[in-house]
């Protein structure tokens, strides 16, 4: 016997939606299927999120992906167990549509739901790898929203050893690569830009990297990047890739040096990183090597499964219930909270 558990994610500007299995002996819970629409495409034009725009896509792609993932692992509607969403935090209204539609299909399949914390979501989705962690671990999130270093006991046992105090690493990418004229989402461009520039071009702040505690601060960076810019003037567009290779390196330095002293802190030998910048692959290389050298072990989620996606959301939900720390129930409240600090999950 398995329990099947139908996730969606629609927090901000990706819908997903996947189907995870959870076998009845305590095993791993297994990913069926899983299907995601970026609308990066369609909030390109406005150089970033346009809220009311992500809830109208997340309405038109939910059933479709919903139908999508059924079809791919070869189960119907009816078979589904539990239905869990994405609770929050996260943009209220793109948040009410996942919660809608996961409230709405629960009800008429008389099945429970279960609201899901999304940085939970990031913080489990290395368990949906071909390497999955072991607990305990030291955790780096760091997303668009959030960047926090994390000691991880077990499901639910989250203890937050610092934090950003400003902009989160992803926002820090993002609003570089804004102020340098890149595309929506920056992060990605801005990385792939940096692959041709020189890292040691301009000198950029390393923020709070002697701090002594554990905190993050982005801000002054970004305000940095944008002086450079100033200053280059006409020169900038011929010196970008050493921009962004510049303020890459500093973003991933703070990023590394601040992972490997929660390492010291608590004693651990192994991190596990999640969320968007995860996938940023010089933070990759130099944690990879960091960790070499103290023999640490390193886990990350399969490059796709690091940027939002429904897998990580029915993989929480799963891991959840199987720890006991929650039941789905068969109140559909549609009571999402665009504001959750994680550490308040029990
Ligand atoms: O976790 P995520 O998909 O959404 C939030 O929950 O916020 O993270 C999105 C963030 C964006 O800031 C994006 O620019 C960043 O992750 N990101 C990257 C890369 N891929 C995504 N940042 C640096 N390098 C990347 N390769
Ligand atoms: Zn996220």
């Amino acid at each position: 016997m398995s329990s099947l558990i139908l996730g969606f994610e629609s927090s901000c500007d990706e819908t997903g939606v996947a189907l995870v299995r959870v076998p009845d002996d305590g095993g791993v819970p297994a990913l069926l299927s899983h299907a995601l629409h970026s609308q990066i495409e369609m909030h390109r034009a406005y150089g970033g999120v346009v809220p009311e725009l992500a809830s109208r896509d997340h309405i038109r792609r939910a059933l479709p992906l919903t139908q999508k993932v059924l079809t791919d692992a070869g189960v119907s509607l009816t078979d589904v167990d539990v239905v869990a969403f994405t609770r929050g935090p996260g943009l209220a209204g793109a948040l009410l549509v996942g919660a809608g539609v996961a409230c709405s299909l629960a009800a008429s399949l008389d099945k429970p739901v279960l609201g899901v914390h999304h940085l939970e979501g990031h913080l489990l989705s290395p368990f949906l790898s071909a390497d999955p962690p072991e607990f305990p671990f030291v955790a780096l999130l760091v997303s668009g929203g959030h960047t926090q270093l994390m000691r991880v006991d077990g499901v639910g046992e989250y203890e937050i050893l610092g934090e950003t105090i400003d902009d989160a690493a992803g926002e820090a990418f993002d609003k570089s690569a804004k102020l340098m004229g890149l595309p929506y989402p920056g992060g990605p461009v801005l990385s792939k830009l940096a692959e041709g520039g020189d890292p040691k071009a301009f000198k950029l702040p390393r923020p709070l990297l002697h701090s002594g505690d554990l905190d993050f601060s982005f801000a002054g960076l970004k305000t940095a990047v944008l002086t450079q810019a100033k200053k280059l003037g006409d020169e900038l567009e011929a010196r970008k890739a050493d921009l962004a290779a510049s303020t890459q390196a500093a973003i991933v330095e703070v990023l590394v040096k601040k992972t490997l002293a929660a390492l010291d802190q608590t004693g651990m030998k192994r991190v596990v990183v999640a969320g968007g910048v995860g996938a940023n692959r010089l933070l990759r290389e130099q944690l990879n090597e960091a960790c070499a050298l103290r023999k640490i072990r390193v886990h990350y989620p399969e490059l796709h499964l690091c940027t939002d996606n429904g897998a990580m959301i029915a993989m929480a939900a799963a891991m959840r219930l199987q720890a006991g720390r929650e039941q789905a129930n068969v109140e559909y409240a549609f009571d999402v909270k665009p504001r959750w600090p994680l550490d308040t999950l029990v």
